[in-house]
């Protein structure tokens, strides 16, 4: 009978329960990754930071914090390492002072738009250098503090948004957009919490940088 010679895949039911089963199984899945990412990208808390919990999104107060960027071997790229605590802007932020610096400094990227040159975790545009990592730069170390006759790193990122024609440092000079001293503040506040979330690594080649400038090279990107 010719029935029973059609093949399996000429079946209309298997077909139908095959869909249903897919379906079903990739709603369970994305119901799970959504649940996951959640958790993952969620934002810590200030006692998580003091019990020395590793978040990938570490709270507000983490600009209390000495940031550190080191190689692991196990993920086989950078990760922040939040190291022991130091002032920031001459003191110790509370929870609550810490969320609102950092939301000003939010507002500031976006008022003042950086994304139109720069990236921000993975987002933005490639004129000007990527600021995911841009606390991390050692170049706010001893080269800019001397630059700007500022004592601290913060000082001097914060002297440098105010007033970037002054201290120009590549080919293109980032153009003065009116920055305020206390919309500068929260801009770093912003950038030094953005350094400590764990990106996987991204943006990639930042050690090359750091490395080039280590070596006495320019800090070009
Ligand atoms: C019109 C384009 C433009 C806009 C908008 C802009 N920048 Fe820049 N920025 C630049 C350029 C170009 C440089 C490189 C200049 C230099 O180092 O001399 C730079 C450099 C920087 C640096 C130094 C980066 C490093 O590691 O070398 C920081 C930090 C920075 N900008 C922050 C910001 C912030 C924060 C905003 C938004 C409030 C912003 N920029 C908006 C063009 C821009």
């Amino acid at each position: 009978m010719a029935k029973e010679n059609l093949s399996v895949w000429t079946s209309i039911s298997f077909w139908r329960r095959s869909a249903a089963w897919v379906t079903g199984f990739a709603t369970i899945l994305l119901i799970w990754l959504t649940f996951d990412t959640m958790g993952q990208i969620s934002m810590g808390t200030d006692a998580d930071l003091q019990k020395g919990i590793t978040k990938r999104v570490p709270a507000p107060t983490v600009i209390n914090y000495h940031i550190d960027y080191k190689m692991s071997e196990k993920r086989g790229h950078e990760v922040p390492v939040i190291g022991k605590k130091e002032p920031f802007f001459g003191k110790e932020w509370s929870p609550k002072e810490a969320a609102a610096l950092l939301h000003l400094g939010k507002l500031g990227s976006q008022a003042k738009n950086c994304m139109n040159c720069h990236t921000l975790l993975g987002n933005g545009a490639y004129y000007a250098p990527d600021l995911t990592k841009a606390w991390l730069d050692p170049m706010w170390g001893a080269t800019m503090q001397g630059m700007t006759g500022k004592s601290t790193k913060e000082e001097a990122m914060a002297e440098f948004l105010m007033h970037p024609e002054k201290y120009p440092t590549h080919a293109r000079m980032m153009p003065n957009l009116g920055i305020t001293a206390e919309e500068a503040k929260g801009l770093v506040a912003f950038l030094k919490h953005m350094s400590s979330i764990d990106t996987n690594g991204f943006p990639r080649g930042f050690s090359k940088t750091v490395d080039q400038f280590k070596a006495g090279g320019t800090n070009a990107h």
